[in-house]
């Protein structure tokens, strides 16, 4: 009786064990987590329950938290966000800069306060150094200073920076940009406009 009790514990024991040492497969909270929020998150203007739903690569990156995916399951979605990017019909990169230093500075948009007729902003300064006037930026991300300057404007350049503005989560899984094309966060003429603001000879970020 004694041995089928141990062997009974055993087999009880022995999978948790298991799982919780395999980091390929952590143990999932995110269901714990999302019925927390679904009870506590409260829907107001644009900002709905759908604000919950997380997509594939939000959701591996949730699953993983703190570490990143690993490299294998990275590596298929980062093809996926690459393969997803939509590049202009007309193959011109480069729109407005002084448009796109509004847009730059405009940390407005998608919250449930913002009136969701207005376009939104891409709060670079947040994260990023893009000039040197600006004093008060965020360095979550790398400086952007000189970005244009640094990697001349050949048509690879330019598509290889459309298509991280675009969805950044193509390049580093879990990057905390907002993946300002793939989320239909800015248009196209507003990516456009970003794009000559990092790449103009005659912007702020390339003096
Ligand atoms: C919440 C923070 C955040 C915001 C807001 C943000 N970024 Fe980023 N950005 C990052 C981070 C972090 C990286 C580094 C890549 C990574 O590992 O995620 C990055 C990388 C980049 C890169 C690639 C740099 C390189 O290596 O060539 C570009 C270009 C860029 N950002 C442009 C922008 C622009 C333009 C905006 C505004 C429209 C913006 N970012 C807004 C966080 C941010």
């Amino acid at each position: 009786m004694r041995t089928l009790i141990h062997l009974l514990l055993l087999a009880a024991i022995v999978p948790l064990v298991a799982v919780a040492a395999d980091p390929a497969h952590p143990v999932d909270r995110n269901a714990e987590a999302a019925a927390v929020m679904r009870a506590s998150f409260t829907p107001k203007g644009q900002a709905g329950m759908d604000r919950l739903h997380q997509d594939k690569t939000q959701a591996a990156c949730s699953l993983y938290a703190p570490d990143a995916p690993p490299a294998a399951v990275a590596a298929k979605l980062l093809e996926a966000n690459r393969a997803m990017v939509k590049f202009p019909a007309d193959d011109k990169y480069l729109g407005d800069w002084k448009r796109g230093q509004a847009i730059a500075e405009n940390g407005k948009g998608k919250q449930s306060s913002d009136d969701p007729s207005e376009p939104s902003g891409g709060n670079c300064y947040a994260c990023h150094q893009l000039d040197k006037q600006q004093v008060a930026y965020g360095t979550i991300g790398p400086s952007l200073y000189h970005y244009g300057k640094q990697r001349g404007h050949s048509q690879p350049v330019l598509k290889l920076a459309w298509s991280m503005i675009n969805d950044m989560k193509g390049y580093t899984v879990c990057s905390a940009m907002p993946r300002f094309g793939a989320k239909g966060i800015l248009t196209e003429q507003q990516l456009k406009d970003i794009m000559a603001l990092l790449f103009d000879p005659d912007s702020p970020v390339n003096q």
